[in-house]
């Protein structure tokens, strides 16, 4: 069984992913993880250090650096880890640099797909819960349950805002507002898998709701099921 929480930036959709997953006892495939590990990996591995670099990576060096077998995805109770080459990088994915590389390099059709091969890989002998932008309308369009999660910008903003104040960076809610939009744009409009609602998947607004309002919503459509 597959579900798929497909959204836009801070629509709270790794929470309540996972909540789901440790709801019903299913495996959590976080795939913005996956962009990021490839992002982290061309530019601490690779060289890839400036946007330009970035937004222009090889064939070769994607290939050789984010593959299924050098990339590795362990969910557990404990959380998740990514490992390179059996390097623990997980700690280093949720950065400031590489939230704002990663929505560059992920607009490429060759990283796409080596990352769709890993997701596949890692959904073949599982039930799985899976959230990102393109879960449901490419990845997984044959999912059992397809949700599309999204909040009003301003409320996405005020969310991500928070998250940045744990991190240590202030930023107001203007530039939290900027940041937003500039990757709702990014995700939106770019030319391969381009974040959309998929095909019958089931729209929650979670501008008004809180995080358990929001878990319990989607299991309401999920639980008959279990
Ligand atoms: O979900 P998260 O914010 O960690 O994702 C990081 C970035 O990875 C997104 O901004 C998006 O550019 C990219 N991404 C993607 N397709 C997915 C998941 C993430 O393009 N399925």
């Amino acid at each position: 069984m597959i579900i798929t929480i497909d959204g836009p930036v801070a629509s709270g959709k790794s929470t309540v992913a996972l909540r789901i997953a440790t709801e019903l006892g299913m495996y959590y495939v976080c795939s913005g993880l996956l962009y990021r590990a490839c992002t982290y990996i061309l530019r601490h591995y690779a060289g890839y250090k400036t946007e330009h670099a970035i937004t222009h990576p090889s064939q070769k060096d994607i290939e050789e650096y984010c593959n299924q077998y050098r990339i590795r995805y362990v969910y557990t109770i404990h959380g998740i880890q990514i490992f390179f080459d059996n390097h623990d990088i997980t700690e280093y994915l949720k950065t400031a640099t590489i939230d704002h590389y990663v929505s560059l390099l992920s607009t490429h059709e060759a990283i796409r797909i080596e990352v769709h091969i890993m997701q596949k890989a890692i959904a073949q002998d599982k039930d799985i819960v899976a959230d990102g932008r393109d879960m449901g309308s490419v990845a997984f369009p044959d999912a059992e349950y397809k949700f599309f999660l999204t909040a009003s910008v301003e409320e996405r903003a005020g969310r991500w805002q928070k998250d940045q104040e744990k991190k240590g960076n202030n930023v107001s809610l203007q530039q939290a507002i900027e940041a937003i939009t500039q990757r709702d744009y990014r995700d939106t409009t770019r030319a391969v898998s381009p974040l959309v609602v998929p095909a019958h998947a089931i729209i929650i607004d979670s501008t008004n709701l809180t995080l358990d309002q929001t878990v319990q919503e989607m299991l309401k459509y999920i639980k008959p099921w279990k």
